[in-house]
């Protein structure tokens, strides 16, 4: 393999202290960072003056990009009235009322009561909260099981990670005891072996499987993402999500969409749900719903939950501090009334997705790809040593993190998964801005085929 000089130089702005999430530091310490100061429409600007096209939207949350005046002003109007009151003991704000009305707006039909944290990670783990509840106020207490699967990610608070399948996050943890993992549908891992609605159906089945070796009579839900976004942008086959639904509501279990990445338009419509066909019981959201200008998540109940923990079963006994902040709550309400108000999901839809996916397609023909995937404003590359298989090219992922770092280097923001590389630019992403993405990923493409 040819030598890459470090993606990273020297960078004044770190002085060492700051501790990095999801960073190895010993590497870290020898590499450095790289630091980022500014941002504009698509772009972001690093400490050296370097721009960047953001083909990840920060982290799955700036849909919007990065100049939002209507956001930004929401926010500054909200600090200047009310910077702050808590929604406890019966008390809030009238922008988090706002934001809930709003929210119940856009939320499939049946959704009507909303629950806010600060994160995915809180959202998760008031999933947790919330099911549990439920099912003690249905005299069902024994049903307290949660399934979720390999290789999802939920978040990395206890319960998140819990719910994560991601190996390397639960080889140093200990995991809640009541939550079980199942398998993924990830077609390309069984290349060459089953077809994809083969690695559907037998993906479902594994969920089966799972609840009726616990009994059914002891599980309450069941947690996953419509489509695995840190995962590496697995896309289920389309007979998954049906089996699934089938398989939940006859055995009396809940389906917890977590939507973190998937809502506000990520997958071409409003919620990865509907994409796909499928009717949760409670949905996950974060990220976008702010357009990452403020922290905020929550989770969001239909009926048949609020009918049960809103009756007389007594104070729910969970909340954070910050549920429901009103400056967060103020931009996720310009964040949506974008959403809603301006065409933007019709022209995802209509135009700018159908653009992304023939965009992406054709890097298909590059000889080192071997599987690309797309879904509204999601993309995934499998990178191969050798066409029509799934041999990987280099040990540890190493061409993957090669092509990273080559595509950041020539600037554009991009996302390594294991042998793969990952997509998620900001939905307002022109046609123009997308072919220079996709040229940029190509040239790293290229770059990573001659040096491996
Ligand atoms: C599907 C999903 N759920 C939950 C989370 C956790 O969200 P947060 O990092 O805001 O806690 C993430 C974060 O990437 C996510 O992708």
């Amino acid at each position: 393999m040819a030598s890459q000089s470090s993606a990273m130089s020297q960078n004044t702005l770190e002085s060492g202290r700051f501790l990095h999430p999801f960073t190895d530091f010993a590497e870290y310490k020898q590499t450095g960072g790289r630091t980022y100061v500014a941002g504009e429409g698509v772009f972001i600007i690093d400490h050296q003056g370097n721009r960047l096209l953001d083909g990840m939207s920060g982290l799955w949350c700036t849909n919007l990009g990065y100049s939002q005046t209507r956001i930004k002003d929401a926010i500054t109007a909200q600090l200047d009235r009310l910077p702050f009151y808590n929604s406890f003991f019966n008390c809030t704000t009238d922008t988090t009322l706002r934001l809930a009305d709003r929210l119940v707006e856009a939320l499939p039909h049946g959704f009507e009561h909303v629950f806010f944290t600060n994160s995915g990670s809180e959202a998760n783990d008031t999933n947790i909260r919330m099911v549990h509840r439920y099912f003690d106020l249905i005299d069902q207490p024994n049903k307290k099981q949660i399934i979720a699967r390999t290789n999802g990610y939920h978040g990395s608070t206890i319960a998140g990670a819990s719910l994560g399948g991601m190996k390397g996050m639960h080889e140093q943890m200990t995991g809640l005891p009541y939550v079980h993992h199942v398998d993924q549908p990830y077609s390309f891992e069984h290349l060459g072996e089953h077809l994809p609605e083969t690695v559907g159906q037998l993906a479902a089945q594994s969920l089966a499987d799972k609840i009726d070796a616990l009994g059914a009579e002891n599980v309450a839900a069941f947690i996953a993402e419509p489509i695995q976004g840190a995962g590496g942008v697995i896309i289920p086959p389309s007979n998954y999500w049906p089996l699934v639904e089938e398989i939940c509501r006859s055995r009396d279990v809940l389906i917890i969409s977590d939507e973190v990445i998937c809502g506000f338009g990520r997958t071409g419509q409003w919620w990865g749900c509907q994409t796909f066909g499928f009717e949760p019981d409670l949905i996950t959201f974060a990220k976008a719903v702010t357009n990452g200008y403020q922290p905020l998540g929550g989770v969001a109940i239909n009926g048949k939950i609020a009918e049960v923990i809103t009756q007389d079963g007594g104070e729910f006994a969970h909340g954070f501090t910050y549920s429901g902040h009103p400056v967060a709550c103020a931009a996720g309400l310009a964040t949506l009334e974008i959403y809603q108000e301006t065409d933007l999901l019709d022209t995802v839809t209509n135009t700018t997705a159908p653009h992304w996916a023939a965009a992406i397609a054709r890097l298909s023909d590059h000889e080192i790809v071997g599987e690309v995937r797309s879904q509204g404003m999601l993309g995934a590359i499998e990178l191969v040593r050798k066409k029509g298989t799934k041999d990987r090219i280099a040990p540890d992922s190493a061409a993957a993190v090669f092509c990273r770092n080559s595509a950041i280097q020539n600037g554009f923001m991009v996302r390594q998964v294991g042998d793969g590389l990952i997509l998620s630019p900001p939905l307002i992403i022109t046609e123009s801005e997308i072919d220079q993405l996709i040229a940029g990923v190509h040239a790293a493409l290229d770059a990573t085929a001659a040096a491996f």
